[in-house]
């Protein structure tokens, strides 16, 4: 075990399967108290003695929760705020890629919710504790795909059309967008919030994937999109959330988007629209009313 994050504290969603646990593990080797988030309790446990026996850092605690439903979210802070007294890094890793529209128990839709509202609902009730913990990070992950995105604001839930893929990158779109808003809204806080692209990889995601969820072009190259999708591998989707979390080259950087070599590059001319922004950060504080944690956000802003 390395010694570059000793003293910091990590919270990872989804950091119990696919790229999250890589990620879970390559912060783990680096010495960070690594808190990672997953809904399966037994998979859960398994990916955390996993995690300290490979990483031969014993400091990896698990908080369960359902991503999908605000008040599991809102459990999860308060069960992290009663067990830590600071945060270092908030990697909000968690997504969803689905068939079928379904709507979660707060009767949003669940690409919606599962890729962009946990996050602001999560990071709006954590971010006391990452002010406190200052200098500290916020890092989203996103997906290329968002480059093929937009934002339907007259059908931002996918009622009048479904199709699984463009759904989701419509959807990171709008958690880039409200990202680089919370930078913005951040910034001389000490509070960085950056973007990881993950590149690709073989996960429970994509493995769900059927052609019946993508666009004509990729569903007729369907073989050879698997064949290129099986070689890319969960370690190297990491490097940027890794990179991010731990290096002292980003310290003070915010607002930026990294590739999966952890490189910074711009994201899609369409995620700078700070109209669309300010217009999406009003949407998502709607829709997260009822939460009393909106109003942090909203009066340190
Ligand atoms: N894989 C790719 O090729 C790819 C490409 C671009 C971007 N990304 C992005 O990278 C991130 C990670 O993707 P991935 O492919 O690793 O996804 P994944 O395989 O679906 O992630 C699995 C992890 O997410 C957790 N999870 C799923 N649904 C949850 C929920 N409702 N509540 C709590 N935890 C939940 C799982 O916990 P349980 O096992 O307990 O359910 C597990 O820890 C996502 O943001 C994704 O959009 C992935």
């Amino acid at each position: 075990m390395e010694t570059q994050m000793r003293g910091k504290v990590v919270l990872i969603t989804g950091g119990t399967g696919g790229i999250g646990k890589a990620t879970a593990l390559g912060i783990a080797k680096l010495g960070a108290t690594t808190v990672v988030v997953g809904r399966n309790k037994e998979r859960a446990e398994a990916a955390l003695a996993e995690i300290k026996a490979q990483s031969g850092n014993p400091k990896v605690d698990l908080i369960l929760a359902d991503l999908s439903s605000q008040a599991d979210i809102r459990k999860l802070a308060d069960e992290f705020t009663s067990r830590y007294d600071r945060l270092d890094v908030l990697l909000n890793n968690v997504g969803g890629l689905y068939a079928k529209r379904w709507e979660t128990v707060d009767g949003v839709e669940a690409s919606f919710a599962m890729n962009h509202l946990n996050v602001h609902l999560l990071t709006t009730l954590l971010l006391p504790t990452l002010k406190a913990s200052a200098p500290s990070r916020i890092i989203n992950v996103n997906s290329s795909g968002h480059r093929f995105a937009k934002v339907n604001f007259d059908d931002l839930f996918a009622e009048k059309w479904y199709r699984g893929l463009d759904i989701y990158v419509n959807s990171k779109l709008v958690n880039l967008l409200v990202s680089y808003e919370l930078a913005r809204r951040l910034a001389g806080s000490g509070v960085t919030v950056n973007i990881a692209d993950p590149g690709g990889a073989m996960t429970d995601m994509t493995n769900g994937m059927t052609p019946e969820m993508v666009p004509w072009f990729m569903a007729m190259a369907w073989p050879l999109f698997r064949v290129f999708q099986r070689g890319q591998t969960v370690e190297k989707a990491a490097v940027s959330s890794i990179y991010l979390a731990s290096s002292p080259d980003v310290e003070g950087v915010t607002g930026r988007y990294f590739n999966p070599s952890g490189k910074e590059v711009k994201s899609s001319g369409a995620s700078y629209d700070q109209i669309a922004s300010r217009r999406l950060w009003d949407i998502t504080e709607q829709l997260l009313a009822n939460s009393p944690a909106v109003s942090t956000v909203r009066a340190s802003a």
